[in-house]
């Protein structure tokens, strides 16, 4: 059992059906549509809120069909399938919980998810209730657990988005066990173009428009959009499609989709580009070296390849 402490008052906290209760036996966090809610939502990811609760199942493999959360998830930890029974993982930034289910699914382990958007309402209904469950609305930088509790700390695709990268490492690192083992991944500084693109170009002015009518905005123009980036691979020009605003479609997207799919996929990604109040990629040697600083052994850092072609920047290390 991992005990559950306020970020804000240091008091033990106890789960009950009204919510977290303090030493005292008052809710301090509320329980609401299955996750205890730690944080308000008036924060800086009420992007994400929309993003997921609009597309909850899109890249959820049971609903999509494909396998891509899965053989991402295990070609990144390296975990043994519908092993680690009796462990304790901590996902943090868990979205509609894509990785949720591929963890409650395929491993024996009890997962505690924490994100610090409206996306816990999601992923409940996508994943809960489940007796090795338990969700959190809670930031990265103030999470409801005594530090050094957890076998596994899980943070994928979250990092880039937080306002301070390195604070972050540091709080996913102090919240593993010794001897436990930390993986994430982030958005990679590849070069010196990486941010002469279209997304670095457009995102001042786009994060800042309202998010339903940037969603609308996408939805609307989306299929010129790929009609252009279709044309400009076409005609051999595909370079060219760093400044097209549109996600990248062959370098990021799983194979096979039916055309409505891929669409969805499209949409929702290109929303997930734009929208985000920070977008900071990092180099994978930094954040080693980080991961390093903070007390990690055994540290890898490479390019995970799943599905193919697709690739993924993973940190692993093991708590000393
Ligand atoms: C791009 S989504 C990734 C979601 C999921 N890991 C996935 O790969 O589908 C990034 C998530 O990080 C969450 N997030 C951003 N800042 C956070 C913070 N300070 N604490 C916890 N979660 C945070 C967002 O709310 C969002 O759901």
């Amino acid at each position: 059992m991992i005990e559950l402490i306020d970020p804000i008052s240091k008091q033990r906290l106890e789960e009950s059906p009204e919510g977290l209760r303090n030493e005292n036996g008052i809710v301090v966090y509320p329980l609401i549509n299955g996750a205890y809610r730690v944080a308000a939502s008036d924060n800086y990811t009420s992007n994400f809120g929309l993003e997921w609760n609009t597309f909850q199942k899109t890249q959820i493999d049971k609903f999509s069909g494909n396998t891509v959360s899965e053989e991402r998830l295990f070609a990144q930890t390296n975990w043994q399938k519908n092993g680690l029974e009796g462990e304790t993982i901590l996902e943090v930034g868990s979205g509609a919980g894509r990785f949720s289910q591929i963890m409650l699914d395929h491993t024996k382990a009890t997962l505690y998810s924490v994100d610090y958007s409206e996306a816990v309402e999601a992923n409940y209904r996508n994943n809960g209730p489940h007796e090795r469950f338990k969700l959190f609305q809670a930031s990265i930088y103030e999470l409801p657990f005594k530090q050094a509790s957890f076998d596994r700390v899980i943070c994928l695709g979250v990092l880039q988005h937080t306002p301070d990268f390195k604070a972050s490492v540091k709080a996913l690192v102090e919240m593993v066990k010794p001897g436990g083992e930390l993986v994430i991944d982030f958005y990679p500084i590849r070069n010196v173009f990486t941010k002469v693109h279209g997304k670095y170009l457009l995102r001042p002015i786009l994060k800042r428009v309202n998010h339903h009518r940037l969603m609308s905005l996408i939805r609307n123009n989306i299929d010129f959009l790929i009609s252009i980036y279709t044309f400009n691979r076409r005609i051999g020009l595909g370079v060219f499609n760093r400044f097209v605003p549109i996600c990248e479609i062959e370098r990021t997207l799983p194979k096979g989709m039916t055309p409505e799919q891929l669409k969805e996929w499209i949409i929702l990604d290109t929303f997930d580009m734009f929208s985000p109040e920070y977008d900071q990629p990092q180099r994978l040697s930094t954040v080693a070296k980080w991961v390093k600083e903070f007390g990690m052994a055994d540290v890898d850092a490479s390019w995970v390849t799943y599905h193919g072609k697709l690739e993924a920047p993973t940190v692993r290390g093991r708590k000393v």
